[in-house]
């Protein structure tokens, strides 16, 4: 078989990826080694930054969004019992998006399929070569060892897959840094506590109180790395969630658990993003801790420069804006992480951490809700735009 673009990876940077080059008339073939179903099922973040939901609109993949999402004005910060509300949309100009990743990958999935787009579900890929001068992607499917011939390769595999492991150790940089603690994340039939994201700051550990639906929350606490599932019975999960997020006239409203997990908070870059006719997008090159919501925000604007290139390269003959991809994404991806290594140390505590440490995180987090020009440089970052007022 053979393609112009092979993608390895069927999450939302492949397939957003495939979609845009659909768009362009450039074909390429999807891999993954996942089933639909699992795909469709697996429960990710769900806060889109204001590019990214105009982008997915541009694209022909707003529709379903536009009717199913939730917007917010803002976030609120609890902390010291008090609650502080962040208007970002009237410091930034736009709205909180909450559209649950897998419901973005249904609506992709969706339009590869209307459109006779080529997605091999339960492929699995074994290796990738030729990245010098004739790409080919090795891969079984229905018990049979296949080779995809392409142009180019687009790694959008994860942070564990091939791709990212294609990379060479030599001219290839890679920046690390893991956090002392994970998030128990879970799903609960119960109303929303709260009309906003609620990001709580507590002595006991961080709590995030987010939403999937008008009777479906979405609720994690900060919890150990080494924890497991069997580890919080639901009456540990609720004492700790109702201390964290305790606040005058407020009451968190329970009900049944339905999904649980433990989420782990890495940071990672690549650098370069890219190696012969390899290009990384997504996890598979760069990892954000979860806070912030950052993951596939950051994908989303990879492929869609990537899609560019590609562009670029195909209808005008022209590598440049291919050749630069790494370059011109990687200032990007650091305000990116920064902004998620920032939102992440302000609300967690760490083992090691000190009096010293709490006493500090409280003085930033006061005089961060003090002052509009520190709530607008947030809430630009959170939302992905670029600050208005207070640049
Ligand atoms: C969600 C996840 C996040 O990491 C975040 O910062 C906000 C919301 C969520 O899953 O809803």
């Amino acid at each position: 078989m053979r393609t112009q673009v092979g993608i390895v990876g069927a999450g939302p940077a492949g397939l957003l990826l495939s979609h845009l080059l659909h768009l362009q008339g450039i074909a390429s073939v999807v891999l993954d080694n996942r089933s639909r179903e699992e795909i469709e099922r697996t429960i990710r973040a769900g806060v889109l930054e204001q590019g990214t939901v105009d982008l997915l609109t541009r694209v022909g993949l707003g529709e379903r969004l536009a009717r199913e999402a939730l917007f917010h004005r803002g976030v609120y910060l609890r902390f010291a019992g008090r609650t502080h509300h962040i208007d970002m949309q009237a410091l930034a100009g736009g709205r909180v998006t909450i559209y649950p990743q897998h419901e973005v990958l249904k609506d992709l999935i969706r339009a590869r399929e209307d459109a006779g787009g080529q997605v091999l579900f339960e492929a699995m890929v074994t290796g990738i070569e030729g990245l010098d001068a004739a790409p080919a992607i090795t891969y079984q499917h229905g018990g049979r060892e296949r080779r995809l011939e392409c142009d180019f390769v687009a790694g959008c595999d994860g942070s564990h897959g091939v791709c990212s492991r294609a990379l060479p150790d030599r001219g290839v940089e890679r920046f690390e840094r893991t956090y002392p603690f994970a998030w128990f994340g879970i799903l609960v039939e119960a109303p929303q506590s709260s009309d906003e994201l609620v990001y709580v700051s507590h002595a006991r550990g961080f709590a995030l109180l987010s939403t999937r639906s008008p009777t479906l929350q979405r609720l994690y606490l900060q919890c150990d790395p080494g924890d497991r599932v069997e580890d919080w019975p639901d009456e540990r999960i609720w004492s700790e969630l109702r201390a964290r997020t305790a606040a005058d006239d407020w009451s968190l409203k329970e009900g049944r658990i339905t999904h649980r997990l433990v989420v782990g908070m890495r940071s990672a870059v690549a650098e370069p993003m890219q190696h012969g006719r390899l290009f990384l997008a997504g996890d598979a090159a760069h990892v954000v801790p979860p806070t912030g919501a950052k993951g596939l925000n950051l994908a989303v604007s990879d492929v869609e420069v990537l899609a560019d290139g590609f562009a670029h390269h195909y209808r005008d003959r022209d590598g440049r804006a291919l050749a630069s991809y790494s370059a011109d994404r990687l200032p990007r991806i650091w305000k990116g992480q920064r902004f998620s290594w920032w939102m992440t140390t302000l609300l967690h505590r760490g083992p090691a951490d000190t009096a010293f440490d709490e006493r500090r995180r409280m003085a930033e987090l006061v005089e961060l809700v003090a002052s509009p020009h520190l709530c607008a440089a947030f809430a630009a970052n959170y939302l992905g735009v670029r600050p208005l007022t207070y640049a």
